[in-house]
């Protein structure tokens, strides 16, 4: 993989033109040389319906094109104009209570609303025909950040008429609908498509394979969004199409939009996801407040590079403190320029700042830039500037990561937890990020799959951790696939239609295993594991014929086995996940490096890196017990060296 490189958002209609020169040469001094825009400058290509001013960004990518930069070119989709809901008053989303999402910050439309979607094409193609031939673009993206603001369930009646005839699509007969759903139960059973609503105010809860349609239906309509811009900007432009996705968004299949993108991208805000979205306990979230979580980037940076069939960017890369969490602080000292380094040794192709010049106005003007507002040097410009520097001094990274274990992550299993949780502490993201982070602190480097996998034979280890039903693709894999595999908690425990299989979970035959029945625990009754630790949220209880690996001190079997597959009936909390998964790994002939909290370790096919997220020195070659390593690595620090071991 060649062509490493960085780049910055900017924003040419948040400043005067006579700026966007010396803006231009800044960058590129800086040793950026990607810069993206225009993803909301609706209000400014086309102020009044029809009227087109795109004079102004012809010059803004003519300026920043001569200054030697290349152009990520955003569709404006994200930030209707206020004059389009005078044509399309009926275009806005309703949230779950009915309440309209309304103009005046962004997001403010329903993706199923076919006025809309007219609009989005006709700006689309507008943009692709003007600039497809510009020497200056590089790249582009659609809209932005699709699900931000929890925008992907929309209960608008222009939801609700494409949601009728989706189903009326799915399932013809009313009655096969019926019979899918389970709809006897209550006499819930419809006598027309048209009589179905959307799963929301109920006296109690829906039907949970009424709520897993809408869900399909609704992730579809946000493909169906995507892949109409990307088919029309591929008539003019041959440039790679991308879209930004987000930190622990599950609420569409991201597999299937990416499966008509050239390549995948996110956003990745470290410090404020630590705040606004992990479940850490508050010790960890101190201990890591100026880093991140030390997982959480690496584990989006492994599943984008999958959703991106193995071409991914950092359209965003948090550069100092953001708006948007409960508490924003700065990052420590190094860390913007660890980040960036362990994106690149995950494989991304170019990581983007968010953003150029912090905004002295509107709803961003506490988000930090590369430049403060009075356009003097913030302290994430030293750190961009630096990893420039490295990136064209030092040797080319090598790539993709070279993975032992692959995971399976899986968004409708995201859906159906969310919908039928069973206990308020299981999540479904949670328990593969926790999966994920016990894999690495035994060191290991991980590829991510998606469910309609194929094809194993690459890993070592495969982990199958709650997803919902078996697809045809992994079922088949699985069974041609000599290496070993972890199972469970909660796998194949339903049918795509939201059932129990007659078979009973985990509905594997090569398993001779039966979860009888399951149980929630409370956060005060975790069950301790006669190796250490515990389950915490989920245990299963289980019969059959398979070897008893371990139980729980109350005499239930917690990993049963059979061959090279291994059953895990329960959630392991850090200590038994680590364990278990590093006993595992190392019977599938992996080597193990047990890794303290704050250090990382990612193998790529030339070389190791190894990421200190600690806020403290590591004492680096005693702590893996390698000798040809440095003996302290420092805070916020990395360290890339040759890879000597065997895998
Ligand atoms: C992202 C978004 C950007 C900006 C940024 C602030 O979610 O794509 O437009 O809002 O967050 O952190």
């Amino acid at each position: 993989m060649t062509g490493r490189a960085l780049g910055v958002c900017y924003y040419p209609e948040h400043w005067p033109e006579s700026w966007w020169e010396e803006d231009a040469a800044r960058m590129v001094a800086a040793g950026i040389t990607w810069v993206r825009i225009g993803e909301f400058a609706w209000s400014r290509l086309e102020p009044v319906s029809g009227d087109l001013r795109l004079d102004w960004l012809d010059r803004a990518i003519a300026t920043l094109g001569a200054a030697g930069l290349k152009i990520v070119l955003g569709t404006p989709t994200a930030a209707p104009p206020r004059w389009m809901l005078d044509r399309h008053p009926d275009m806005l989303a309703r949230g779950k209570t009915g309440q309209l999402r309304k103009f005046g910050s962004r997001r403010h439309y329903d993706f199923s609303h076919k006025g809309y979607r007219e609009e989005c094409a006709r700006i689309t193609e507008i943009l692709a025909r003007r600039y497809s031939n510009s020497p200056y673009l590089g790249a582009w993206q659609v809209d932005n950040e699709f699900g931000c603001h929890d925008t992907v369930l929309s209960y608008s009646s222009a939801a609700l008429i494409g949601f009728r005839a989706w189903l009326a699509t799915k399932y013809k007969d009313i009655g096969d609908l019926n019979a899918a759903w389970g709809n006897v139960f209550w006499s819930m059973e419809y006598g027309e498509f048209d009589q179905i609503d959307f799963p929301n105010g109920t006296v109690t809860e829906a039907n949970p394979s009424h709520w897993l349609d809408f869900h399909r239906f609704s992730s579809e309509q946000v493909a169906a969004f995507s892949r109409r811009q990307a088919e029309i900007i591929r008539r003019y432009s041959n440039l790679p199409i991308l879209h930004n996705y987000m930190g622990r968004i599950t609420d569409f299949d991201h597999f299937a939009v990416g499966a008509e993108l050239d390549a995948a991208s996110w956003d990745s805000y470290p410090l404020g996801f630590l705040e606004d979205r992990s479940d850490a306990a508050n010790s960890w979230k101190a201990d890591f407040a100026r880093q991140g979580d030390p997982d959480f980037q690496a584990f989006h940076h492994d599943l984008y590079r999958a959703v991106g069939r193995g071409r991914w960017w950092v359209m965003e890369q948090q550069p100092g403190p953001v708006n948007w969490a409960p508490y924003n602080p700065a990052p420590l000292t190094g860390m913007v320029r660890l980040w960036t380094w362990e994106a690149l040794a995950h494989g991304a192709e170019i990581v983007i700042y968010f953003r150029w010049r912090q905004a002295p106005f509107a709803q961003e003007q506490m988000h930090a830039g590369l430049l403060t507002p009075d356009s003097r040097e913030a302290p994430g410009l030293a750190e961009a500037t630096q990893v420039a520097r490295e990136l064209a001094s030092g040797p080319e990274i090598e790539g993709p990561p070279l993975a032992s274990v692959a995971l399976v992550f899986d968004y409708q299993s995201a859906w159906a937890w969310s919908i039928q949780p069973q206990g308020a502490d299981f999540n479904y993201f949670r328990l593969v990020f926790e999966v994920y982070r016990g894999l690495r602190l035994n060191g290991l480097t991980i590829d991510i799959l998606s469910p309609d996998v194929e094809d194993l034979s690459r890993y070592s280890l495969v982990v199958v951790p709650g997803l919902l039903a078996w697809t045809t693709g992994l079922r088949t894999a699985l069974s041609g696939y000599h290496g070993h595999a972890i199972i469970g908690p909660r796998t194949g425990s339903k049918t795509e239609h939201f059932g129990i299989p007659a078979s009973m979970p985990p509905d594997l035959l090569a398993l001779e295993t039966r979860v009888a029945h399951v149980e929630s625990l409370r956060p005060d009754c975790s069950l301790p594991l006669e190796g250490g630790g515990h389950f915490y949220i989920w245990r299963e209880i289980t019969d059959g014929s398979s070897f008893i690996v371990e139980r729980t001190v109350d005499g239930v079997a917690a990993m049963r086995r059979q061959g090279r597959l291994s059953y895990l009936c329960g959630w392991p909390d850090r200590v038994a996940m680590r364990r278990l998964l590093g006993e595992i790994a190392q019977g599938a002939g992996i080597r193990t490096t047990p890794l303290p909290d704050g250090l990382r370790r990612v193998e790529t096919p030339g070389e190791v890196f190894w990421f200190n997220y600690a806020a403290e020195p590591v004492a680096l070659a005693a702590v893996v017990g390698d000798s040809s390593l440095p003996e302290v690595l420092g805070p916020a620090d990395f360290h890339r060296g040759a890879r000597t071991e065997s895998r």
